[in-house]
């Protein structure tokens, strides 16, 4: 029986087409699953969904109306998924819990020498062959210290980065990873460690604890030549308070690979269109700020591990096996 796979980019398609080779047909379509698309799922058991799809209760309400069974997420996180409703209806969800955290955390390292030694606006000041160097001036990094919020995988993998550059590592964590401790990171509460580093970078998940993590208070907390970089969920981030913070000038860099609303506009083209979204447009106009469309994970590497894993999984779902990877289970 055939699967329908919603958002998947084109790079992906051939992946994703050859992945499921022998084992399924598979129909990919490059449109997100939301309340409007849902009801193209109509008769497919199984459904493949990206990270950006809308998996709340009423959505899941129209899958299984029309006869869903099964979700297979091609992305690590899940808080765009409503579990209880999904238990609720018999819906077995999986989801891609491991694959290279280091193609999230180089692109975090990107971001974080972009925003410190001004590269966007370097390349295009010589493109207009303006080869003055005002404006600028980065700092070493070597020495400095480097704040990680969460230190699971991703964490883990920056931290190893960091400590290659000879940067002093601090951590904050529910949970102490010792590869982390072997490298020297220090472990701290979270006020100490904003208030120290000069660069702070976030990798937990997004969940009711973790929302607004980076709240007014916590920017407040920060140096004003910190750096921070999200490439780990734009909820993590009140984006309001941190636009409030870029008007009065703080910061060296920002780099944000997630944006709190960002559904609905990344992954997608929107460039012909008036911008709705007044925080996003004034985020971008800052010149210390770079963000991308969630893009942290897109390497031939990860999404060939996220979509080999979504074959294993919507196997695993047909004959009734259990893996780390099931958020609920197959009734
Ligand atoms: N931008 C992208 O393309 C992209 C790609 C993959 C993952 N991500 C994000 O990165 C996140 C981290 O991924 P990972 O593979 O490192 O996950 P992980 O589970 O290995 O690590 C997460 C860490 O966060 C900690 N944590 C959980 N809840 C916490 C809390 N309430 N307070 C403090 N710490 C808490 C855990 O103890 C763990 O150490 C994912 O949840 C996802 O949101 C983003």
């Amino acid at each position: 029986m055939e699967i329908l796979a919603f958002g998947v980019q084109a790079d992906e398609k051939p992946l994703i087409e050859r992945a499921f080779g022998d084992h399924e047909d598979v129909r990919c379509l490059d449109v997100f699953l939301n309340e409007d698309t849902a009801p193209i799922a109509a008769g497919y058991e199984i459904v493949s969904t990206s990270v950006n799809a809308d998996l709340g209760a009423d959505v899941l309400e129209i899958l299984a109306a029309g006869g869903t069974r099964m979700v297979a997420q091609r992305s690590t996180g899940f808080n765009n998924v409503d579990l209880a409703t999904a238990e609720r209806l018999g819906m077995t969800v999986a989801r891609v819990s491991y694959y290279s955290p280091h193609s999230v955390a180089e692109f975090a390292w990107a971001l974080a020498m972009a925003v410190n030694r001004r590269i966007v606006r370097a390349s295009n000041r010589t493109r207009d062959f303006d080869f003055r160097l005002d404006g600028l001036m980065g700092r070493d990094l070597h020495g400095r210290t480097a704040g990680v919020l969460g230190t699971g995988k991703i964490g883990e993998a920056f931290a190893r980065i960091a400590h290659g550059f000879g940067m002093r590592l601090l951590g904050w964590d529910v949970a102490e990873n010792p590869a982390c401790a072997e490298l020297g990171m220090r472990y701290v509460p979270k006020d100490e460690l904003l208030a120290r580093s000069d660069l702070i970078t976030l990798h937990v998940p997004l969940m009711a604890e973790t929302r607004h993590l980076i709240d007014a208070a916590a920017l407040k907390a920060m140096r004003d030549d910190a750096i921070l970089i999200n490439s780990s969920r734009g909820g993590l981030i009140d984006t309001a308070a941190l636009v409030g913070e870029l008007r009065a000038g703080r910061f060296a860099g920002v780099g944000l690979d997630v944006y709190e609303a960002e559904a609905g506009l990344f992954f997608l083209d929107k460039s012909l269109e008036a911008v709705e979204d007044d925080t996003l447009a004034r985020l971008v106009t800052f010149p210390n700020v770079l963000v991308t469309s969630h893009q942290a994970y897109y390497t031939e590497d990860a999404v060939g591990q996220i979509v080999d894993t979504t074959v294993r999984n919507v196997l695993d779902y047909r004959e009734g096996r259990r893996s780390e990877n099931v958020l609920v289970p197959r009734s």
